[in-house]
């Protein structure tokens, strides 16, 4: 049964989870840290190598001003609870995505978790903050233009805010929205996706599997014909 070595969440639903019980949003983003956490072990738990998260998309500075302030209190406190945790399980934590509209603090914040972490092996967290797709392509071109380099894919891909890792094998969007909202776009060329209903308060260790499972049913083709790829893991096998 084939795992992937990388995974990516566009973790989505906090809002409507809190809806549900007549609480405030910012309480279902609350949740969607305690999900996360859980999230992390159990993908360590399983093999995954790099966890790719979607936290805060360049275009949510666009909700109201109460949820925006009430997720920036949410990461802070998130950067002095959360970290030390994850540190001493093993996780290497890095933050991907625009920091020049975050304050000082959170920035700060980031480094010393990126610092603190950056010799841990058992899984690599990613957490894309202030992301968009569209802008990342734009800033690795805006790179590679620079640089003088020939505008080539691996020359963008090596400038992409991921160059550190390879592709997500598969992609999960939680909360039973299919779309990409400008997440991972050069980068989920090829990913399987998987779409869950559960809100992303709610996914657990068993949506984890049935996601797992999904994408150990799917057979990864890269443009070849089913017999080419085939015969070829017969070959290796
Ligand atoms: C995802 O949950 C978290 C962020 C975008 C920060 P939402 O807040 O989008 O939850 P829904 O989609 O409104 O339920
Ligand atoms: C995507 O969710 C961003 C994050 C999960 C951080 P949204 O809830 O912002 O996506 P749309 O706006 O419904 O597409
Ligand atoms: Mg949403």
């Amino acid at each position: 049964m084939s795992k992937p070595e990388h995974i990516a969440i566009v973790m989505d639903g906090n809002g409507r989870w809190a809806r549900q019980r007549y609480l405030p949003r910012v309480a279902g983003h609350r949740q969607g840290v305690e999900s996360l956490r859980r999230c992390v072990r159990a993908c360590e738990a399983r093999g995954v190598k790099v966890l790719t998260v979607f936290a805060f998309s360049s275009e949510n500075w666009n909700r109201p001003q109460d949820e925006v302030s009430g997720l920036m209190d949410l990461l802070a406190s998130a950067l002095a609870h959360e970290v030390k945790p994850l540190h001493e399980s093993g996780v290497k934590i890095l933050f991907l995505g625009d920091r020049s509209r975050v304050s000082q603090r959170v920035r700060d914040g980031f480094a010393q978790a990126e610092n603190l972490t950056t010799g841990n092996t058992k899984i690599l967290l990613n957490v894309c903050f202030n992301y968009g797709g569209r802008w990342d392509i734009v800033q690795a071109a805006q790179r590679v233009a620079a640089s003088g380099q020939a505008f080539t894919e691996q020359a963008m891909s090596a400038h992409m805010v991921t160059a550190h890792c390879a592709d997500p094998d598969l992609l999960i969007r939680t909360g039973g929205e299919m779309r990409i909202s400008n997440y991972l776009l050069w980068q989920c060329a090829y990913s399987e996706l998987v779409f869950s209903d559960k809100l992303w308060p709610d996914f657990d260790e068993a949506a984890l599997d049935a996601a797992l499972a999904q994408y150990a049913q799917r057979e990864r083709r890269f443009g070849k014909t089913s017999e080419q790829v085939r015969s070829s893991t017969l070959q290796a096998a």
